[in-house]
């Protein structure tokens, strides 16, 4: 399989220091966390390790005011990389604790982990370790083939179990769906702003840059790349890409609403656990994921979108899943850039507020008030 020499390469799990105690083993499971999805694959997370802890902090440098300025999709980028991380303990064979922090903090601390002892593996974690390293977000055009019924209703599953909701859009509200992700690529685009932001998260392939989107991962060419910029300020290119994703939208074989009850910080990050723990089962189903999240990117978009496709929650990404063709990996920050503090003296006598996690999911216990629910259960 083709290595991009700006790629960061999937650890390599031999290196884990069995030898080691909880904080060289922390500072190892974070090269996991880190190759979680993210918007314009920003990256937005810095870690903390004191003794058997970890504190991830959500890095609102790295926020996107424009397509996403109440940093929701940020938050479930980090919820995404505490999947990821929770999955590597445990392949290795930890417990772990977490506490989500529901509550804003000008520290931005979002979530603590606690490695615990040993603990058996499930083959299904398992299944989802596995493809961490091989999961990639597929923009290219998919094969014509549907998603197996059964992985769909495991996805659904999935989703539940991290106390979010996973709704299949039927045949009859695509089309209203497909207008809705037009409408909202008419909008993003006639915004120079927008353009200008996204433009400043692309790259040509070689630039050496271990953040952003290379051409390739957009389906550009270098040369395009390089004139993103200019073109971002002279065109709007809006008519022509809504055309594109509304054929799109229409095309895909499964398009998947992901929700959860309420809005708040804490739904964020368990959307962002339920998306990855997806996004990892359909990567170890051999599916691909990318998003049409354009009508949820925007205020006026979202509730019609909730009204398209009955959904009682609050709509958080929109998804189309099939086979496709195999895909580069994009870069990443390595773990020494997102660590800012290793400590090796624990933090107590710290109150132990964290929640010990049940051996299968539901994976985190949220901490906080108004903790999300998966939407129509009791609050
Ligand atoms: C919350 C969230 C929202 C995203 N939204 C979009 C999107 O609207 N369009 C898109 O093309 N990619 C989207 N992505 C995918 C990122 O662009 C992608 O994760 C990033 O470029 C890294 O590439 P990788 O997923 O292949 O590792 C999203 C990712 C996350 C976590």
């Amino acid at each position: 399989m083709f290595v991009d020499a700006q790629a960061l390469p999937a650890p390599d799990p031999r290196g884990f220091p069995s030898w080691g105690g909880p904080t060289e083993r922390l500072r190892f499971l974070l090269a996991y966390a880190v190759l979680a999805p993210s918007r314009h694959n920003t990256q937005p997370w810095w870690f903390e390790v004191r003794g058997d802890e970890v504190g991830l902090h959500a890095d609102g440098a790295r926020a996107l005011p424009e397509v996403d300025p109440d940093g929701r999709e940020l938050v479930m980028a980090c919820g995404a990389a505490l999947a990821n991380l929770r999955l590597a303990a445990a392949h290795f064979g930890h417990a772990t604790s977490a506490e989500i922090i529901g509550t804003h903090r000008r520290d931005g601390l979002v979530a603590r982990v606690r490695l615990e002892e040993h603990r058996a593996l499930s083959p299904e974690d398992e299944e989802l370790f596995q493809a961490i390293p091989r999961r990639r977000t597929n923009r290219l055009p998919l094969d014509g083939r549907e998603p197996p019924e059964g992985l769909v209703t495991r996805l659904l599953r999935e989703a539940r179990a991290e106390g979010a909701w996973l709704r299949p859009v039927e045949a009859h509200q695509r089309r209203a769906v497909a207008e809705l992700v037009a409408e909202g690529d008419r909008r993003q685009w006639a915004n120079p702003r927008f353009r200008a932001e996204l433009a400043g998260w692309i790259h040509p392939s070689g630039s050496g840059r271990r953040d952003g989107m290379p051409a390739y991962a957009v389906g550009m060419s270098d040369a395009a790349a390089r004139l993103q910029p200019l073109v971002a300020r002279l065109s709007n290119p809006a008519r022509a890409e809504a055309e594109r994703d509304r054929r799109r939208t229409l095309a895909s074989k499964a398009l998947l609403v992901l929700s959860t009850a309420h809005d708040g910080l804490a739904e964020w990050m368990v959307a962002g656990i339920a998306l990855q723990r997806i996004l990892l089962r359909a990567t170890a189903a051999g599916l691909t994921v990318a998003y049409f999240n354009q009508p949820v990117e925007q205020d006026g978009l979202r509730g019609p979108l909730r009204e398209a496709v009955g959904d009682p929650g609050m709509p958080q990404l929109l998804l189309r899943l099939g086979y496709g063709p195999e895909v580069r990996p994009t870069p990443r920050r390595t773990v020494d850039e997102v660590l800012r503090r290793l400590d090796a003296v624990p933090v107590r006598p710290a109150p132990l507020v964290l929640r010990r996690a049940p051996p299968v999911s539901p994976m985190v216990q949220p901490a906080a008030a108004g903790a999300a629910v998966a939407p129509g259960a009791p609050a």
